[in-house]
């Protein structure tokens, strides 16, 4: 009976532990593997359109209208439209931030966002930041 007890209990450690690893977030400072990610979505009128409609759906609350950092939330959220990227300023770095979320205060999008859908953000995010 024990035995089955710590194995059960050694399984459940097993899956947290794997657990913690697909759970993976941003780094601070940037992350050198995202910054190789190479944006697939070209940055058009329309791309830039559709990034804009996914940000006032479901980021600007936090990050505010135009993306100053000034929603409500609990945390003061990242302005996203100064040169200061905490997560790391290439395309591939600020889609790993929204794809796998940064802390606690930011969670990450991946399942509720496509792919395609973050890139359109990336490419909003760059239309009213600085352009790079
Ligand atoms: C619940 C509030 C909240 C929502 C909703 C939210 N964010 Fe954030 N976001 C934050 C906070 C807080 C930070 C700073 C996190 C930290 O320092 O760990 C952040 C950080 C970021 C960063 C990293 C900025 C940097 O300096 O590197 C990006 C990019 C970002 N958010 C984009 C988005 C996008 C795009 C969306 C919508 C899909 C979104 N966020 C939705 C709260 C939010």
């Amino acid at each position: 009976m024990r035995a089955a007890a710590l194995a059960i209990l050694f399984l459940a450690f097993l899956c947290a532990s794997t657990l913690a690893d697909i759970g993976a977030q941003a780094q601070k400072g940037g992350n050198p593997e995202a910054a190789k990610l190479t944006n697939p979505v070209a940055k058009t009128p329309e791309s830039i359109a559709a990034g804009k409609r996914t940000y006032q759906r479901m980021c600007a609350r936090c990050h505010g209208p135009g993306g100053k950092g000034d929603g409500s939330g609990t945390t003061i959220p990242s302005d996203l439209t100064d040169e200061v990227w905490e997560f790391g300023s290439s395309d591939g770095e600020i889609f790993t931030a929204i794809h796998d979320g940064t802390s606690i205060d930011m969670d990450g999008y991946a399942g509720r966002i496509s792919d395609t859908d973050m890139w359109n953000l990336v490419n909003f995010l760059r239309s009213i930041g600085l352009q790079k």
